[in-house]
């Protein structure tokens, strides 16, 4: 079994980016993290990142050739993109949306998700590990 991760926008920019909410891990870090997890769990594992909401959409359409289940950090799109949640629920995959931060304990234009009414489950306030515990999840579903 296989597990695509997709990043969304300015998610490239972690370890510079406002640290003192996203902390000093870059996606490279997370990326190699992930990957390691997944693989002690026997998973096989895909990592993307975009910035564009097209690329994104394209990303998902095509995960059910190669992967069995979705872990999705949307960034900014999570609260506006009705577009990927149509994709998300379009593919039918399993999907755990996850954040580094509590978006939840953020601004309230945050606490709408529409990946949410999409995903399987959904983790945040973890910092980097979030994507770790997504797999245990999408480990056992699968
Ligand atoms: C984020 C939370 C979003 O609100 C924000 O726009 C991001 C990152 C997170 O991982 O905490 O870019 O998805």
């Amino acid at each position: 079994k296989s597990v695509l991760v997709i990043n969304g926008p300015n998610l490239n920019l972690l370890g510079k980016r406002e640290p003192e909410i996203y902390g000093h891990t870059t996606l490279d870090d997370i990326e190699r993290m992930t990957k390691d997890h997944a693989r002690s769990l026997g998973l096989g594992l895909g990592f993307v990142q975009s910035n564009h909401e097209g690329e994104l959409i394209d990303l998902i359409q095509n995960a059910p050739q190669d992967h069995d289940g979705l872990v999705i950090n949307a960034a900014a799109y999570t609260h506006t993109s009705v577009a990927l949640m149509d994709a998300i629920k379009g593919v039918g995959l399993p999907c755990v949306e996850v954040h580094l931060s509590n978006v939840f304990s953020r601004e309230s234009f945050r606490h709408t998700s529409y990946i949410s009414l999409a995903a399987t489950g959904v983790i945040c306030g973890f910092g980097p590990k979030g994507y770790c515990l997504a797999l245990d999840a999408l480990a056992e579903i699968l």
